[in-house]
């Protein structure tokens, strides 16, 4: 009894709503079955990080597919695997030297958050079991990522279902949570992960984990600079795991490899996933540094944890040929050259009265809406303002990435956008063309 036109038996992730069938891509273009052409200004979600349409990749994963497409992670290794883990090891910062893979972020984050539970049992304190996140946050669809995630509208229906993980407030100064001003508060939002520590009992904290740059919860959401440093020195006083979540500011999104590169710290584990194979194969990892690894080594176990696919030599030879392409082109350095532009473009957006903020680092943005530009105050939630964005949006060429919740509950709307890394000048003037040409659209609706 299926009855959506074009989705047929397909359970779509709103199985009501009926979705322009995509077709095929190219560069910074997706085109639908309706031959439709869009710019992608979220590179699919925040994915495509090196363009569609790279031949080299394709054929690096035809290739591995036709000379073994799988190993079972338990017994065997595999080369395309053990190469990108070097990659991956050179571009990370500091002692981040051994690399796990997975095919997904969130399962990266169960990863993390499991090895950084194991690393304290097997040194002897195994009452180290609480994770501390932030909300306003996202770690992943899991239980276990939504539960140290701060995703309030993500989280709502699961909660009898998640764990009870202590969260601190975000960082996120157009609506501090303290109501002061930088640089006068003090960064008093990263003091706040010692409150907790304190509150919890420094014996049972395992672990803190952040995005560096909050992205699709929050719309680029960027701690001020004293921020992280002041969280790596309360997590080594209270010797409390770093895990820092890269998964979509990884790859050059933010105009450097990591975002955490902005900030000189060095995290003890790093979740990464999206633009280490750019979407052509379903990839992410978790890299570690050396005190991590040895404590499994030097306790003579095993990480207990597998997922089959973890370690796909399908996978890692699609991430080769992406961070390949990714290097060679200098990709990320290409994206912090045209920063400036990209910025300054979405910044005239600001003429249109429902946008209260814009906030930019690197190729990522986010977008905030706002019923009154004095007092900040948000649409009302049923308004859907994202949403329309998002529709009107398609209407007018353009992808966009919806989000809600800014502002407590499930009012405040934002869009981010995420380009690929090879948006050239000319993408940019018209990724702000079709925005000007949808924000028209959905300001006339909202004034209506
Ligand atoms: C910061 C962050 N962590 C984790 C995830 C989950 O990754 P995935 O959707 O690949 O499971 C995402 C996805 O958007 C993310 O942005």
């Amino acid at each position: 009894m299926p009855d959506v036109a074009r989705g047929g038996h397909l359970f779509t992730l709103d199985p009501g709503r009926d979705y322009p069938v995509l077709e095929r891509a190219d560069g910074v273009h997706v085109w639908d079955t309706a031959g439709n052409r869009y710019l992608d200004a979220v590179a699919g979600l925040g994915v495509v990080n090196i363009g569609y349409g790279r031949r080299e990749v394709a054929d690096a994963i035809a290739a591995q597919a036709a000379k073994m497409p799988f190993n079972a992670g338990n017994i065997f290794s595999n080369e395309p695997a053990i190469e990108l883990a070097a990659v991956i090891a050179d571009m990370a910062p500091g002692d981040l030297n051994s690399v796990h893979f997975t095919s997904g972020g969130s399962e990266a984050v169960e990863v993390a958050l499991k090895m950084a539970r194991q690393y304290h049992v097997e040194r002897g304190q195994p009452e180290r079991d609480q994770v501390i996140g932030r909300w306003t946050s996202y770690h992943g669809a899991t239980l276990g990522g939504l539960s140290v995630g701060g995703a309030v509208g993500r989280r709502a229906k699961y909660l009898p279902m998640l764990l009870d993980m202590p969260h601190i407030p975000p960082v996120y100064c157009y609506r501090c949570p303290w109501g002061l001003t930088y640089p006068a508060c003090g960064v008093t939002c990263g003091d706040e992960l010692e409150r907790e520590i304190l509150r919890v009992g420094p014996e049972r904290v395992a672990a803190f984990i952040a995005e560096p740059i909050v992205a699709s919860v929050g719309g680029a959401i960027r701690p001020q600079p004293e921020y992280f440093p002041k969280i790596r020195e309360i997590c080594d006083r209270y010797g409390v795991l770093l895990i820092i979540d890269e998964v979509i500011t990884g790859f050059g999104r933010t105009g450097t490899d990591f975002g955490i590169q902005h900030y000189g710290v060095v995290p003890d584990l790093m979740v990464m996933g999206k633009g280490i194979s750019s979407g052509y194969a379903p990839l992410a990892a978790v890299a570690v540094r050396d005190h991590v690894r040895s404590a499994f080594v030097d306790a003579k176990v095993a990480f207990e944890h597998i997922f089959t696919y973890g370690g796909s030599p399908v996978a890692a030879a699609a991430g080769l040929a992406v961070l390949d392409i990714y290097r060679r082109e200098g990709l990320a350095e290409h994206a912090a050259e045209l920063a400036p532009a990209f910025a300054s473009n979405l910044a005239g957006l600001r003429e249109f009265p429902i946008v209260g903020d814009v906030r930019t680092i690197g190729f990522m943005a986010g977008i905030e809406f706002v019923a009154d530009r004095a007092t900040r105050e948000p649409y009302a939630a049923g308004r859907k303002v994202a949403a329309l964005v998002r529709e009107a949006g398609l209407r007018n060429g353009i992808v966009t990435y919806p989000g809600t919740g800014m502002a407590g509950g499930s009012a405040g709307d934002i869009i981010s956008l995420y380009p690929p890394l090879t948006f050239t000048l000319d993408d940019i003037a018209d990724m702000g063309e079709r925005l000007r040409a949808t924000f028209t659209e959905v300001s006339a609706t909202l004034g209506g």
